[in-house]
């Protein structure tokens, strides 16, 4: 029985049709801006999400250390979810490179609230790093890939600007965020100033990310992309990979979300499993076991045949995503089920 492995939408492989788009690819120097098919997913990436540019980089990581690093400066300080991406997994990328501190903020599910913006926002006062920028998270990962009402989203950001502070999103998963939420990704994008979505999760291309902003943050941005080694060469393949999953890949993120669904109300529905139902909106799968440890709960399942990642000291996560079918689904709770009988 082959094995379904639901550790992360980050394992997707590109389909057929995908590999011949990159193979058909036409190529140029990145670096001097060359590459017409880069060129074309950045123009229409900036278009779909209703920005004036956009970069390619090479990871959500990078997007979202170049949408900090053109938005504070060393010494500043910036917000973030306590459990974001950015503030847990990014390996201190805005502190290393940029000098840049962040402020992590506790939230109940992720969405933080236009008061604890507010009362996160520095005073002026000679002690105190002055706050440059916020980040939200959208879809957010550790908070069991909860998407963004549009409206908190709106308010929070307002918030932020009329304090006068610069807005990343980090839309690793932002067309989850869409899909789920009905929302244009134009006025989910439109919160923010800089926004950051990957290729690479749920939308199955092999590699990259995109950075989307004004103008000038972009052209600033793409300084730090080289500074960081960043900056590519014939990397059309990857470009037209990207524009594959822009155009083809987007819509079929809703049989993820209702894979995931049918794999959390099973979860739910075994004891010794502890899941938030009301969080499961996109296409992850965030949950707790009480009769054994995650790792072995791991390593238990994969035995079987599914594999699943512990995400933090208690939490696992199984992730549905392009390649995994509704009876990989049934494969998974199967799985589930005979370990914790058998624990
Ligand atoms: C919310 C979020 N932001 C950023 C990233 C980083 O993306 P990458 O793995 O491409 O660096 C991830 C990766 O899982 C993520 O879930």
């Amino acid at each position: 029985m082959p094995t379904v492995d639901l550790r992360s939408d980050t394992v997707t492989m590109p389909s057929p049709e995908m590999r011949r788009a990159m193979a058909d690819a036409e190529l140029g120097d990145d670096v001097w801006g060359e590459d017409p098919t880069i060129n074309r997913l950045q123009e229409v990436a900036a278009e779909r999400l209703g920005k004036e540019a956009a970069l390619f980089v090479s990871s959500g990581t990078m997007g979202n250390l170049l949408g900090i690093l053109v938005s504070a400066r060393s010494g500043q300080e910036i917000i973030a979810d306590a459990d974001s991406h950015t503030f847990l997994s990014e390996t201190g990328g805005a502190a290393a490179l940029g000098g840049i501190q962040i402020m992590p903020v506790r939230t109940a599910a992720g969405i933080m609230t236009a008061e604890q913006v507010a009362e996160a926002i520095r005073v002026d006062d000679v002690h105190h790093p002055r706050t440059a920028a916020i980040a939200f998270e959208d879809t957010h990962n550790y908070h069991g890939g909860i998407a963004w009402p549009l409206e908190a989203l709106r308010a929070a950001s307002a918030e932020a600007h009329r304090n006068g502070l610069s807005v990343h999103l980090d839309g690793a998963r932002l067309f989850n965020a869409a899909v789920a939420t009905g929302s244009d990704v134009r006025e989910i994008a439109a919160c923010a100033d800089t926004v950051t979505f990957c290729l690479s999760k749920g939308l199955a291309a092999p590699v990259g990310s995109v950075l989307a902003g004004p103008e000038e943050k972009i052209a600033e941005a793409r300084r730090w992309r080289k500074m960081l080694g960043g900056g590519m060469r014939e990397i059309g393949m990857l470009g037209a990979a990207g524009l594959f999953a822009l155009e083809n890949m987007v819509d079929r993120l809703a049989e993820d979300h209702a894979n995931a669904r049918t794999l959390a109300e099973g979860l739910a529905e075994m004891e010794g499993i502890t899941l938030d139902l009301s969080r499961v909106q996109t296409n992850l799968v965030v949950f707790e076991v009480d009769r054994m440890a995650p790792a072995a709960f791991v390593a238990e399942c994969e035995k079987r045949g599914v594999k699943g990642a512990q995400i933090s000291r208690r939490q696992l996560r199984f992730v549905t995503h392009y390649g995994v079918t509704a009876a990989d689904v049934q494969q998974a709770l199967k799985a589930v089920g005979e370990v914790l009988g058998a624990a």
